[in-house]
């Protein structure tokens, strides 16, 4: 195969605080997993599913439910490992997507554009969407304990012109060998990115920008978790 696709599942999911791995945890009668890999059995790709250690015979009946034949491998403990633990095991590839589990609800269009994307030519394709918030910068005059009620302990800054940000999303797609550079240059710094294509931007390759979608949502919070089983039985009736 030309493209492997990373699933990367191998979170805690603090935030969803359902004192399961957030992949593992169900939603409308089905793990978040189960949900992510289902309709990705067309996708002519390799795909490696990272969990977290010890979850592993459970992933492999998740994914064959699905209907998917997946590679399962153990996470690590940031995101970023995670991703090395799947860049390990995709094999001689093109193409890698990297893709969120949490992103339960990704629809086949950012996949389809992402590939197309690639196909064209691109080396690292993000799916984002534009930011409907009005958001502002913190100024951090003193420490910011982020688990503290919003505002809390925060001095406003100036409000960031929303029409030039956009929120990133998944699947994102690489040329296989410039992610694997990237990752090897980040080095430790890659400890800190939620965001492949960042590092892969810290090379000076350019990343190229597709539509995302509403659906491909992440699911973070107990309100997402709630988002998402309205959305599934809808879409179940
Ligand atoms: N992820 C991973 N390995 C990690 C951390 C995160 O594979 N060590 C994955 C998650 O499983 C998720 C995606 O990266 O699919 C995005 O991360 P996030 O939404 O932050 O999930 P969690 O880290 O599980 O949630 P939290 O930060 O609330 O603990
Ligand atoms: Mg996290």
């Amino acid at each position: 195969t030309e493209t492997a696709l990373i699933v990367v599942a191998a979170g805690s999911g603090t935030r969803l605080g359902r004192g399961v791995p957030k992949a593992f945890a169900q939603l409308a009668g089905a793990t978040v997993l189960e949900h992510a890999l289902r309709d990705l059995g067309w996708l002519p790709a390799r795909i490696v599913v990272v969990v977290p250690s010890g979850y592993e015979a459970d992933a492999s009946t998740i994914a064959a439910r699905a209907g998917v034949t997946a590679h399962v491998v153990t996470g690590g403990a940031t995101r970023a490992d995670s991703v090395l633990a799947g860049l390990a095991a995709a094999g001689e590839v093109r193409f890698v997507l990297v893709h969120d589990a949490a992103r339960a609800l990704t629809p086949a269009t950012p996949f389809d554009r992402v590939r197309a994307a690639l196909e064209a030519g691109a080396v690292a394709v993000v799916p984002v969407l534009p930011v409907v918030d009005t958001v502002r910068v913190v100024d951090a005059v003193r420490a910011v304990d982020v688990a503290a009620p919003a505002g809390a302990d925060e001095a406003l800054g100036a409000i960031v012109d929303r029409s030039t940000l956009r929120a990133m999303q998944t699947p994102q797609g690489f040329d296989a060998q410039v992610l694997r550079r990237a990752y090897e240059a980040a080095g430790d710094a890659r400890a800190d990115s939620t965001d492949d294509a960042q590092l892969v931007q810290a090379l000076g390759e350019p990343v190229v920008a597709v539509p995302g979608d509403e659906l491909a949502f992440k699911i973070t919070t107990p309100a997402d978790a709630e988002r998402a089983e309205s959305l599934l039985s809808q879409k179940e009736r």
